[in-house]
Parts: structure tokens; sequence; C-alpha cells
């Protein structure tokens, strides 16, 4: 055992990339989700995408406690820049939503204690038309280290999955090359799943820190249920290749937007901690509802997120047909210190919060006692005796999400 753990960590170690970031999965804001390609700033002050913008999240994310929970990246996504590349060939910011410039903007957010994200496109554009890096790779590097950046987001649009086997190595070879540490996020499997093209993880976790697998998030919770199957269905070809410094990513958290409920929220804090993703709010910060906020700021849940041994959960246990436990699931994860992270999802639609009783077997629990917290504080603690059915009772789309430690 010990010597398989020693020769195992080695591997990892060997095969993993090695810029020392990402050791435990990223946090911060992107401004994808919520604020997609919004360019009219005459019309939508609040909420196109500028350097008003970018300011205002990063003020808040100081003054509301964001940075101090974790949340350290503030990441610019598409529609940053001018149509056409300068005449020396250089990428422009929009000159009317970033009039300072990036290394200014990149300042101001240094200045506060976080850090500085940005996006590009491997192709010949970026998804949203603008220009992309192919053929100006060097270029484009060089002016991301003049602007001090720390995460780089590289979307695969306007290029063919199949170079990307290629493509994103030979990237992060460049990006590794500038002797600036910078956090590599790439959508690389996500084209070739897409593609149904069957992405070779390994070569992926050993050149990026984070890997954008699959479909874009949507502000629903059909899209986010359909992320979150599509995780658990796929699971024994993804869940190995996560760990410290390499990440699945099921895409941006919704909590706070338009489209899911309080238990809604609640249940992509849960799952999305379970799978060790990467915790990148898109929302409009100035305008979070109190109740949202607190789901995101929830330091229990932020924890299991973080989890140093940085093992991605399973989904152990889920019921598809008919009978009391239907659209019910199991979501789990091993954490450091010998405890687990249980989270009870219901994907019912029907009704009223209904109680169910697990088994330990369900459950995958070792026959020993248990105390249980509730990492979302509705219930008290409690104490689990060996072989006892569990009791839950979930709302509609909803969950339990307990800390299971288990007692000597
Ligand atoms: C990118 O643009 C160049 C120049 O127009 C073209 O030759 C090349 O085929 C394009 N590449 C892709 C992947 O579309
Ligand atoms: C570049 O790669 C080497 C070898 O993996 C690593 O030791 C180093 O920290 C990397 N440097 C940066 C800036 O990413
Ligand atoms: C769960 O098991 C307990 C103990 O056997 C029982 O009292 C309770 O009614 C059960 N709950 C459900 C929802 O079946």
């Amino acid at each position: 055992m010990f010597l398989w753990l020693v020769v195992s960590s080695l591997v990892s170690e060997a095969l993993a990339l090695n810029n020392g970031l990402a050791l435990t999965p990223p946090m911060g804001w992107l401004s994808w989700e919520r604020f997609r390609c919004i360019t009219d700033c005459q019309k939508y002050p609040q909420e196109c995408i500028s350097e008003n913008l970018i300011k205002r999240t990063a003020d808040i994310m100081i003054s509301e406690g964001y940075l101090n929970a974790g949340y350290n990246y503030v990441g610019i996504d598409d529609c940053w820049l001018e149509k056409t590349r300068g005449p020396d060939g250089r990428m422009v910011p929009d000159r009317e939503r970033f009039p300072s410039g990036m290394k200014a903007l990149s300042d101001y957010i240094h200045e506060r204690g976080l850090k500085f994200g940005m996006y590009q496109d491997y192709g010949n554009f970026t998804c949203a038309g603008y220009p992309g890096v192919l053929g100006n790779e060097k270029l484009d590097i060089d002016t991301f280290v003049e602007w001090e950046i720390d995460y780089l987001k590289l979307d695969g649009c306007y290029i063919q999955p199949t170079d990307m086997d290629a493509g994103y190595p030979q990237f992060g070879k460049m990006l590794n090359e500038t002797g600036r540490p910078i956090l590599y996020s790439c959508s690389w499997p996500a084209y070739q799943e897409d593609a149904k093209i069957l992405p070779d993880y390994a070569a992926i976790a050993e050149h990026c820190n984070l890997w954008r697998n699959w479909d874009d998030i949507e502000d629903s919770w059909a899209s986010m249920t359909k992320i979150m199957n599509w995780f658990g269905d796929n699971q024994d070809r993804l869940a190995e290749h996560a760990g410290p410094g390499h990440w699945n990513d099921p895409d941006m958290l919704l909590i706070g937007n338009f489209g899911l409920t309080v238990d809604q929220a609640r249940v992509q804090m849960a799952v999305w901690s379970i799978l060790a993703a990467p915790l990148l709010m898109s929302v409009d910060l100035a305008t979070i509802k109190p109740e949202f906020k607190e789901i995101l700021l929830n330091r229990d849940i932020i924890a299991i997120d973080q989890d140093v041994l940085g093992k991605q959960g399973l989904r152990i246990w889920k019921k598809t047909d008919a009978g009391p436990r239907k659209g019910l699931e199991i979501w789990k994860r091993e954490l450091s210190d010998g405890s687990l992270a249980m989270a009870f999802v219901s994907q019912r639609d029907d009704g009223i919060p209904y109680a169910a009783n697990f088994t330990f077997e369900e459950m995958q629990l070792a026959n020993q006692a248990f105390d249980v917290q509730d990492l979302y504080k509705d219930e008290s603690d409690k104490l689990l005796q060996a072989n006892q059915e569990f009791e839950v009772r979930i709302n509609p789309s909803g969950v339990k999400f307990y800390k299971f430690i288990p007692k000597n």
C-alpha cells in the first residue's frame, strides 16, 4: 500500500502540469455566463463588458468578503477586443470600453490583492468573432505577460478539434517559457466531446490547470442538471484525471442570476464542490440577493471544494425508476481528514419535500458510527450509529448536504 502510494504520487507528479498553480480548484469571478457579449455601454452601462464592470466587481469582491472566502481571480471572458489588431499586429482592447488599457486594469486588480484573468481563443477568431491568437501566438503571449495576467482561458472556436492535441500543449509550452506563472484553462476537451472525439484526458491534465469538458452552462435548472448528469454518467473516465494542479471544469456558477431558485442554487454549490470543480461566479455582485450571496460564501462548503486531497467525488447512487425514492441521487467525496462530503440531491419536480431512508450499503460507508453535520446548517448535528438507516428529507429540486465524520 505504502509503495503503491509513493509510486502513484510520483507518476501523477511527472504527468501533471507543474506550474505551481491551482493546487486546489481555482475560485473567482468570470464575466461570460451573466454578461456574455453585452457591448452597448450607452444602453446597458452597468452590464457592458468594460473596465468599469471589472473594477466594480473587484471592489465588491474585497468589500463584501468574496476574496476573504477564497474567490481571488477576476476574469474577463470574450468581447474585450477591438475587431482588428493594431498596426504592430498586437491585440487592442476595445478603446471605448477599456479606455485606460489592460495594464492599468491589471494594476488596479493587483493593488487590491486579486489576480487577473483573461480570455482568448486558439483559432482565427474568438467565439464572438474577435481576433483569435492563431498565427500570433508568441506576440499575444508576450502582450499578456506585459499586462501581467495570471489566468488565461483559451477557447476553441474557429480551429479544428483534431488540431487541439498538438495546439494546446504547444501554446502551454510557450506560456511556460515566459517564466510568468499563468493559470491555463483549456477548452480542448469540450470541442472534442462535442465532435464525438474521445479526449485524451491524461494528456490534457499534463498540459492544462483546468479544462472545460463539455457544454457551456446556461441560466437554468435544465442546463445545470444536464451538465451534472453528464458528469455523473461519464465519471469513470473523468474523475481520475482531477487532482492538485489539474481539474475538470463543469463551467461557471449560476448562483444569484435568474434561472435557479435558492434550493437549486444550493444543489449547484453542493455538487460542484463534490466534483472539486473550479468555483467561478458569474453574477452581478452589485445586485445579488443575500440568500444567494450566503450560498456563495458558505465557508464549510468552500472547504469541501478546496479540500487539499483534491480527489473528485462521484455520484454513487441514483434512482431513475418509479417508487418513493424516484429522482434521488447521492454524491460523495472523500476528504483529506478522513471524513466524507455527502450530497443527497433531488431531481424531483413534483410536490413537496419527501423523506427517504438510505442504508450504509447505498451510501457506501464503512460499518461504524458517524457524526453528521448539515453543511447548510438547517439541521443540528446528529449521530448516525453503525448500520442504521439514514433519513433525509429533501425539497423538490433541492439538496441536503452533510459532512460525515467517522466516530472513533
Ligand atoms: C485561419 O486563417 C488563415 C488565413 O486566412 C487560413 O489560411 C487558415 O486556414 C485559417 N485556419 C482555420 C483553422 O480556419
Ligand atoms: C515551466 O515548466 C517547468 C517544468 O515542468 C516547471 O518547473 C516550471 O515551474 C514552469 N514554469 C512556469 C512559469 O510555468
Ligand atoms: C426510516 O427508518 C426509520 C427507522 O426504521 C423509520 O422510523 C422512518 O419512518 C423511515 N422513514 C421513511 C421515510 O421511510
